[in-house]
C-alpha cells in the first residue's frame, strides 16, 4: 500500500465509527503560548479537554502535521541516527471527547492493525500504566493479543503529557517488533531496544496538570490518541527505516540527482537532509520565518544542521530549496499549502542557505582548529562561542560535530561567554531606563510628558520629576517634543538647558506614558526647578523619519515580491540604518 493509501483507509475505519474527519491544525499554533510548534494531534483539542469549548462532536478522526524539536517532546537529537524519529511527521489520530473510552479505543486500535491491515499479531507487544490495571485487564479481554505480550511501565513511557501544563493520563502503547529474528523477541526489548518501535499511543485524557506541577481531575474522561504515519507505513511497506518509505525516497532521489551521489555510500546526510527540509517546507508555509529567536531559531538551527551535511555532499551552493517541490509532489494532495507556498518557501530557504553558506567554510576551519587546540577531548566554551558568534554555528551543531569526532563541547563555558557578551551589550546601552529601581524626586504636580514632537522640535518644559545615578540625570516633563524610543523607532537625542543646567539627553525612553530623558551634564535640584528649554537634535529626527519612511517601504516591497502572506516581526528604526525583521 502506497502512503496516501494507508492515511485514507486509517481516516475511513474511524469515520465508519462515527468520527468526524477535522483538518490539520497549523503547525505554528494559533492560540496556545505553551507550545513553540504543534506537537500532537490532540494539541487542537486541548479546550474541548478543559472543558473550556463543546465539540460539534463526541469523536474526531485527522492526520496532524507535528514538530517535535523543542519542549517536551524533543526528538532532534536523535534524527538521522536511526530510521524513525524526525523532526516533522504526521499523526494519525482518533479522539473520543466524553465519549467511548479504553475499551473501545483498544479494540479498534487492535482491529485496523491486525485484521484491516494484517501485521502479524506475533511482533506486536502493548504496554500499558504501572497503575492501570483496567487496561492491562482490557488487552486480552477484547482482543486476541497473547496475554505475554503485555506489559507495564511506569510514567516515564506510560503516562502522555504535551507539555509542562494540560490535560494528561496515562496511556497505552502499541509496540511492533520489526528486527530480523521474530523468534528473537523478548519483553526486555521493548521500550530499550531500536528493533522495537512505538507505532501508536492510546491516551486516556482524565487530569490537567496546573502551573503548580498539580494534577486536577477533568470533569470528564477522553481518548486521544497518536499513530506515527510514517512508522506505519515503513511497516506496511516491509521497510526497516522510514527513509525506505515513498514519504521519503523521492527525497532523497532528489538529493541524488543534485549531487550525484549515491545516498547507499553515506545515508546519513541524506537522512538528515531530507528530514529537515520537510520540516522547514511545513513551518515556513504555516507562517514561521527563520531569525535569531524563538520559533523562528529552530528554522534557523535546522537549516543551518542541514546546510552542513549538504557540504558533506560537496554542496556549496544552496541546493535545498530544490528539494521543495518533491515534498510537495509527495504531500500535496493532503496538505495543499506545501504546493500553494511554494514560492515562497523557496526564497526563504535558498536566502537562508545562501546567508550561512558565506560564514560556513570559515565557521568549519576554526571548528578544525579547535579541536587541534583543544586539551582533551572537549571543545572550550570560548570557541563554541565564537562559532555561535562569529560564524553562525548554532550551539547543537557544534555540538552533533563534536560527538561526531568523539569530543564534547564545555557548554558552561558557552553560557559563561554568551552572558559576558549580554553584560558587554548591556553596557554599551548605558543610557537606558530601569525606572523602577530609581529614586525619583517629584518637582511639579499635574500630568506629564504631553508630546509635541510631531509639530514641534523645541518647547519650554516644567520638570515634574528627576532621578539621578552615577553618570544619569533622568528627567520627566510636563510636556516634550521628544519621541521615546518604541515600536522599534530609537528615541530622540538633544539638549535641555536653563539657568545653571546644560544637559545632552543621551536618549529617551517611555514608562507606560511618561517619557524619561536620560541626560548627562550640568544641574543642580533648584535649578531644575525653573522652566527649561527643550531642543531636539533636528538632523537626527530627519534621518530617523526617513529609516522609519523607508521601513513602510520596504514592508510593501516585500509583500509585492514574496507576497501577501509576508509578515513583518518587527524592526529597528534608526538615524544610520533600519533594520526589518
Ligand atoms: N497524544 C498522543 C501522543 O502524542 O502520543
Amino acid at each position: 500500500m502506497q502512503s496516501n493509501e494507508i492515511r485514507s483507509a486509517f481516516i475511513d475505519f474511524f469515520e465508519k465509527r462515527g468520527h468526524q474527519f477535522i483538518p490539520s491544525s497549523p503547525v505554528v499554533p494559533i492560540a496556545d503560548k505553551t507550545l513553540l510548534f504543534a506537537n500532537a494531534g490532540m494539541n487542537q483539542f486541548k479546550p474541548i479537554f478543559l472543558g473550556d469549548e463543546t465539540p460539534d462532536h463526541p469523536r474526531a478522526v485527522n492526520t496532524q502535521k507535528c514538530i517535535r524539536v523543542s519542549g517536551k517532546h524533543n526528538d532532534l537529537d536523535v534524527v538521522g541516527m536511526d530510521g524513525f524519529h524526525h523532526t516533522f511527521f504526521e499523526m494519525l489520530g482518533n479522539w473520543s471527547f466524553g465519549d467511548y473510552y479504553k475499551p473501545d479505543a483498544i479494540a479498534w486500535a487492535w482491529e485496523l492493525l491486525t485484521e484491516v491491515w494484517g501485521l502479524d499479531k506475533d511482533r506486536l507487544w502493548a504496554t500499558v500504566y504501572t497503575d492501570d490495571d483496567e487496561a492491562f485487564k482490557l488487552w486480552p479481554d477484547v482482543t486476541d493479543i497473547s496475554k505475554d505480550r503485555v506489559l507495564k511501565f511506569g510514567e516515564k513511557y506510560n503516562f502522555w503529557e504535551m507539555g509542562e501544563t494540560g490535560p494528561c493520563g496515562p496511556c497505552s502503547e502499541i509496540h511492533y517488533y520489526i528486527g530480523d529474528d521474530p523468534k528473537n523477541q523478548s519483553a526486555k526489548g521493548v521500550n530499550s531496544s531500536d528493533d522495537y518501535w512505538e507505532l501508536w499511543n492510546l491516551v486516556f485524557i482524565q487530569s490537567n496538570r496546573n502551573a503548580d506541577g498539580k494534577l486536577k481531575d477533568l470533569s470528564q474522561k477522553h481518548v486521544d490518541t497518536g499513530a506515527g504515519l510514517e512508522r506505519i507505513v515503513s511497516v506496511m511497506q516491509n521497510k526497516s527505516s522510514n527513509y525506505e518509505t515513498d514519504l521519503f525516497s523521492p527525497i532523497i532521489q532528489s538529493i541524488e540527482k543534485i549531487t550525484g551521489i549515491n545516498a547507499k555510500d553515506n545515508p546519513s546526510p541524506f537522512h538528515v537532509i531530507s528530514d529537515h527540509i520537510r520540516m522547514l517546507c511545513f513551518s515556513i508555509a504555516d507562517g514561521a520565518l527563520p531569525s535569531n529567536g524563538g520559533r523562528g531559531y529552530v528554522l534557523r538551527r535546522l537549516l543551518r544542521r542541514a546546510s552542513r551535511f549538504g557540504r558533506m555532499l560537496d554542496q556549496r551552493e544552496p541546493f535545498m530549496f530544490e528539494l521543495v517541490d518533491t515534498v510537495g509532489q509527495i504531500m500535496g494532495d493532503v496538505f495543499p499549502e506545501v504546493v500553494e507556498k511554494s514560492a515562497h518557501i523557496k526564497k526563504v530557504v535558498q536566502a537562508e542557505e545562501s546567508m550561512f553558506n558565506d560564514t560556513l567554510d570559515r565557521g568549519l576551519v576554526h571548528f578544525d582548529k579547535s579541536l587541534d587546540a583543544s586539551s582533551g577531548k572537549t571543545i572550550p566554551g570560548k570557541d563554541a562561542f565564537k562559532l555561535y558568534d562569529t560564524y553562525g554555528f548554532p550551539l547543537d551543531l557544534t555540538m552533533l560535530m563534536a560527538r561526531e569526532r568523539g569530543y564534547s563541547v564545555d557548554e558552561k563555558g558557552f553560557e559563561t561567554e554568551m552572558a559576558a557578551q549580554k553584560k558587554r551589550a548591556k553596557a554599551s546601552g548605558k543610557f537606558t531606563a530601569d525606572s523602577g529601581s530609581l529614586d525619583w524626586v517629584n518637582l511639579s504636580k499635574g500630568k506629564d510628558s504631553k508630546f509635541l514632537g510631531y509639530e514641534t522640535m523645541e518647547s519650554e518644559s516644567k520638570v515634574r520629576r528627576f532621578a539621578s545615578s552615577k553618570d544619569s540625570i533622568h528627567l520627566v516633563l510636563d510636556k516634550t517634543p521628544f519621541y521615546a524610543e518604541s515600536g522599534g523607532q530609537i528615541g530622540d537625542k538633544g539638549t535641555i538647558n536653563g539657568k545653571g543646567i546644560t544637559l545632552k539627553v543621551e536618549n529617551t525612553v517611555k514608562d507606560g506614558k511618561s517619557h524619561i530623558h536620560i541626560c548627562s551634564g550640568k544641574w543642580s535640584e533648584s535649578a531644575l526647578k525653573s522652566v527649561l528649554s527643550s531642543s531636539v537634535d533636528g538632523p537626527r529626527r530627519q534621518n530617523i523619519r526617513k529609516n522609519h519612511t523607508a521601513t513602510h517601504l520596504l514592508n510593501s516591497a516585500l509583500k509585492v515580491v514574496l507576497g501577501e502572506h509576508c509578515q513583518q516581526a518587527g524592526s529597528l528604526v534608526h538615524p544610520d540604518y533600519l533594520r526589518f525583521d
